[in-house]
């Protein structure tokens, strides 16, 4: 049996040879329904999950379950297609364990967007959310459990894990683009349900803007190995006040997702041209 370094080597070899060598500077996450930025990479290689040795398969309907390496905004990046969440079953070092290979394939910075439901009143679905810091309510982390210094800290520290350039750079471009956004915390929960009234309005109280299901636990392992995080929330539902929260189904969330989109792949193939690695 491979440990996880391990398996973390076998996959960034795999990837490697896969690639003939490509040496990605920035990875992305893509969220629910926000996919569409795969299409403005000028694709290289295109790998689905269930090709890569120790990947797990993306399950959720929104996600395509592909890696794809190419160029964007000049910038050599690897993108994922459909994300790994604690919901569908895996471990914590499952869902984070691209984020792993990632660093191993020589990765710089990440972005990372999502899906989220605000908890804010100020804060609209069709919004962007550049976040500014996180609540980790999952109630487990993918930190906890054998450490290896090659990794990084065992207890890093996490007073600022979004990268300050990055997060100035997204507001500038917002701002020249006249992009709906804010800036603001982002609560992880472990879903799969969405949030009761309760605990939205919970969630407004500890200082939370936007719930989703997802993000925290990359950003935790991107920290810990030094990689420069930027993360976004695509804002589909409303959480709070009580009295606007509506049903929500998956079809509304891909729905606002869908429009949001636009919007998004701007902001990001932007970001990563202007960012200094
Ligand atoms: N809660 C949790 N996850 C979500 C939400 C929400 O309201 N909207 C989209 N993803």
């Amino acid at each position: 049996m491979e440990n996880i370094l391990q398996k973390i080597d076998t996959t960034a070899q795999f990837l490697q040879k896969s690639t003939y060598g490509f040496q990605p500077q920035i990875g992305i996450i893509l969220g629910t329904g926000l996919g569409e930025l795969a299409n403005h990479i000028a694709v290289e290689y295109v790998l689905p999950y269930n090709e890569i040795p120790n990947f797990p398969v993306s399950t959720v309907e929104g996600h395509k379950g592909r890696l794809i390496f190419g160029e964007l905004g000049g910038k050599k990046v690897v993108a994922m297609q459909g994300r790994f969440h604690f919901y569908e079953g895996y471990t914590m070092q499952q869902v984070t364990f691209p984020v792993r290979v990632m660093k191993a394939l020589g990765t710089k910075a990440l972005v990372v967007s999502n899906a989220a439901g605000s908890t804010n009143e100020h804060i609209y679905k069709g919004m962007l959310m550049f976040i500014t810091d996180h609540l980790n309510m999952q109630l487990s982390n993918p930190l906890i459990g054998r450490h290896y210094e090659e990794w990084g800290e065992r207890f890093p520290d996490m007073s600022h894990p979004y990268d300050s350039e990055l997060l100035e750079l997204a507001c500038n471009i917002a701002d020249i683009h006249g992009f709906p956004y804010a800036k603001g915390v982002y609560a992880s929960m472990t879903g799969p349900n969405l949030e009761t009234k309760a605990e939205y309005t919970y969630l407004h109280r500890i200082g939370a803007d936007a719930v989703g299901m997802s993000t925290v636990p990359e950003v935790l392992v991107a920290v810990q190995s030094g990689i420069r995080v930027f993360a976004v929330s695509a804002i589909t539902d409303e959480g709070y006040p009580a009295d606007r929260v509506k049903r929500v189904s998956l079809e509304d969330v891909l729905d606002i997702a869908k429009k949001t989109e636009p919007n998004l792949t701007i902001l990001v193939k932007e970001l990563i041209e202007a960012v200094n690695l």
